[in-house]
């Protein structure tokens, strides 16, 4: 059984080193177009499950103040995630631009992972017992499975 946190640790650095390599690459280099349709689906489903399956707990057993700043923090930079996943499916990739549009919100995913990995795991961790992270573990895989299927 593997707790939610090592599930969401390893997706991470799964979309940063196809980041990483995305950033090696042309826009019109061929192997640029499957990176970016494997980072594209990768953060969208991470993001889609994220926001059902974890953080909604987070936000209901969070204190009042700081902790429950703390998820909205994360919702909030989801907005990040969505910015990137709209210039990958854009036509932009051919634009001289697009580079440094892709590094900059390249950079901003690994901070807001990051954060993410320090803070949102922090909590997790201080309002959930390890067998509900286990359960929540086994749940964002199994809707995984069926989103990658979908
Ligand atoms: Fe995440």
């Amino acid at each position: 059984v593997t707790d939610i946190l090592t599930v969401l640790k390893k997706e991470h650095q799964e979309v940063s080193d196809l980041l990483d390599e995305a950033l090696t690459c042309d826009g019109d280099d061929p192997k640029f177009a499957k990176l970016a349709q494997q980072i594209e689906s990768a953060l969208t489903i991470h993001a889609k499950l994220e926001e059902k399956l974890f953080y909604p707990r987070l936000l209901e057993l969070a204190e009042p103040g700081e902790d429950k700043t703390d998820v909205f923090v994360a919702y909030t930079e989801h907005d990040v995630l969505k910015h990137l996943i709209a210039l990958l499916k854009s036509e932009k990739r051919r634009d001289e631009a697009f580079k440094a549009e892709l590094q900059v919100l390249g950079e901003d995913v690994k901070r807001h992972v990051k954060e993410e990995e320090s803070t949102i795991f922090g909590l997790a961790r201080k309002e959930l017992s390890k067998e509900r992270l286990e359960e929540i573990g086994e749940e964002f895989a199994a809707a995984k499975k069926q989103a990658v299927a979908a």
